[in-house]
């Protein structure tokens, strides 16, 4: 990857659940970093990524068991060689300790949560000026018990256990909690000053480089002639990605929104409002509500509304290629894909499994992924990006503010809110009023940059109500809203009473087929974000 940054961090993982934080950590003060597998090569640590600092992650596996991940052959020397500074976070300072001679055991002390480290001396590398005792988040059930030689310890937890260790000549650091997490409190000053002072790394990661550098990449790969074309979901990812290559080709990009029937309160008029009137990309609409609609009657599985769902969007696809093709007189290449970068980094299996390592499984058999026979060759340019970066780069590229702040929406659509038939008892038109009343007010009470999703669901089932005086047999709709950081797991959000009382009047006053509305207090797991 010839990326336009001058310093460049690689972290080694081995399974932590913080080691995504790491490196978003270290993108945050603008120094660029990759995450590697902890099994990674050699060459691949050394030669591939010419690394300017290394941070061993933590992880769940104990140093000493038969198996345990570990740094490739030759890699202690090569740091040294090069000078590279290495920083290893609980596992990983177990990991230096281990490698270089000293002593790790499991003694059943293990220390969990939030506490308070002591015991700094004065002059340290690590710590520079922060000696004052600071509250730290522990998490591990080993300790190193001997340092290897040369090392020296320069902090202790309150039981007594080392939890920071450094070597009195050369550029080696440990820390037993982990300074990536806000519980920290000057966990980030430790990671700035071992990043800045210590690694001498320089601020070169920036939106802005990104920005400039990926038009350049798309500029080389894509021909002079060469047509290229989009699926815009009205995402933003898919819509940051293809804003950018519009800035790379112009108009020979082409973007298909599909209205599939299943969207949201006047989704497509807003979406392509936005795509036409404000980012002036060349969209097409295409409307295929009769024929989805059609193919989903009846249909109460949701793994076969998945697949009818995907199969009708590859269709349009496959007629909006030949549509570009008769318009342009060439058939387009490539294809836009709004891929980032956790769906690319491969991760540490845990321990006991047998694989070597993993890829992130991506949560879902995403409807709009298309099949390989469309016989595309792919531009992916947020691949190296997280979700909050894709937003950073399109607020650079003026994609409104409230558009690049959504919340996901699933490719499915509202057949996976509709639990059952979704052409049944106007459960599609039902649906829309209600979502839009709960996300407006969510919006109204300044709630919605707290929440990763909000949405209602439609219920198959009616209950008995009072509304206008007359008894009703109407349905019942369930609010959920969660917040999380990625859609892996989730906790329920927990509204005031007043706001729900709010939305629950307004909802029953306004949405006549409606007169029961429910909360869903489930985190996932054991539920998922969405119903079905
Ligand atoms: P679950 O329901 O699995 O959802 O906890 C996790 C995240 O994925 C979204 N989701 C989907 N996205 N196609 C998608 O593109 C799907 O079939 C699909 N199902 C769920 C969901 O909205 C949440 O953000």
């Amino acid at each position: 990857m010839t990326h336009a940054v001058t310093s460049q961090v690689v972290i080694l993982d081995y399974g932590s659940q913080y080691t995504q934080l790491i490196t978003r950590r270290v993108r945050e003060v603008e120094v660029y970093s990759v995450l590697l597998p902890g099994d990674a090569s050699f060459k691949r640590v050394f030669e591939e990524n010419d690394p300017t600092a290394i941070i061993l992650s933590g992880g769940p596996n104990s140093v000493h068991v038969k198996g345990a991940p570990s740094v490739p052959d030759g890699f202690w020397e090569e740091c040294e060689k090069r000078q590279i500074p290495v920083l290893g976070i609980c596992y990983g300072m177990q990991l230096i300790v281990h490698c270089l001679g000293g002593k790790v055991e499991g003694l059943g002390k293990g220390e969990f949560g939030r506490m308070p480290v002591v015991d700094i001396p004065t002059h340290t590398k690590l710590f520079g000026e922060d000696i004052e005792p600071q509250n730290v988040w522990m998490s591990h059930g080993d300790e190193a018990t001997v340092l290897p030689e040369g090392f020296k310890c320069i902090g202790r937890s309150e039981k007594g256990c080392v939890v920071a260790i450094e070597h009195e000549t050369k550029n080696l650091y440990g820390l037993q909690y982990h300074p990536e997490v806000t519980h920290s409190e000057k966990g980030m000053r430790t990671l700035k000053h071992f990043l800045f002072n210590i690694a001498k790394c320089e601020r070169s990661w920036s939106m802005a480089n990104v920005l400039e550098e990926q038009i350049q990449i798309v500029k080389e790969k894509v021909g002079d002639t060469d047509h290229v074309i989009c699926a815009l979901s009205g995402g933003v990812d898919s819509c940051v990605a293809a804003t950018l290559v519009h800035k790379a080709i112009g108009d020979r990009l082409h973007c298909c929104f599909v209205d599939n029937g299943l969207l949201r309160y006047k989704e497509a008029e807003r979406v392509m409002e936005m795509f036409k009137g404000e980012l002036h990309l060349p969209v097409d609409c295409v409307d295929i509500t009769e024929k989805m609609l059609s193919e989903l009657k009846g249909v109460t599985d949701p793994e076969r509304k998945r697949k009818i769902i995907g199969k009708e969007f590859i269709e349009c696809f496959k007629e909006y290629k030949k549509t570009v093709e008769k318009k342009t007189g060439i058939v387009p290449k490539f294809l836009v894909q709004g891929t980032l970068y956790p769906d690319v980094i491969e991760s540490c299996p845990p321990p006991g499994s047998d694989q070597k390592h993993s890829h992130t499984i991506k949560s879902h058999h995403n409807v709009g992924g298309l099949p390989k026979e469309l016989g595309f060759e792919l531009i992916e340019p947020l691949r190296v990006l997280f979700k909050d970066e894709v937003r950073r780069l399109g607020k650079i590229m003026d994609v409104p503010r409230n558009f690049v702040a959504r919340h996901p929406f699933p490719g499915p659509g509202l057949a996976v809110r509709i639990l059952g038939d979704v052409t049944e008892n106007d459960a599609l038109e039902t649906l829309r009023l209600v979502d839009e009343i709960y996300i407006n007010a969510i919006k109204e009470f300044g709630l919605y940059d707290e929440i990763w999703q909000a949405f209602a669901v439609h219920l198959p089932i009616k209950s008995v109500g009072v509304q206008g005086d007359q008894r009703s047999h109407s349905h019942v709709v369930g609010l959920r809203a969660i917040t999380s950081n990625d859609g892996m797991t989730a906790d329920w959000y927990p509204f005031d009473p007043k706001f729900l009382q709010e939305v629950s009047n307004r909802i029953t006053n306004q949405v006549r087929a409606v007169n029961r509305v429910v909360y869903d207090i489930t985190s996932k797991p054991p539920s998922t974000i969405e119903w079905e």
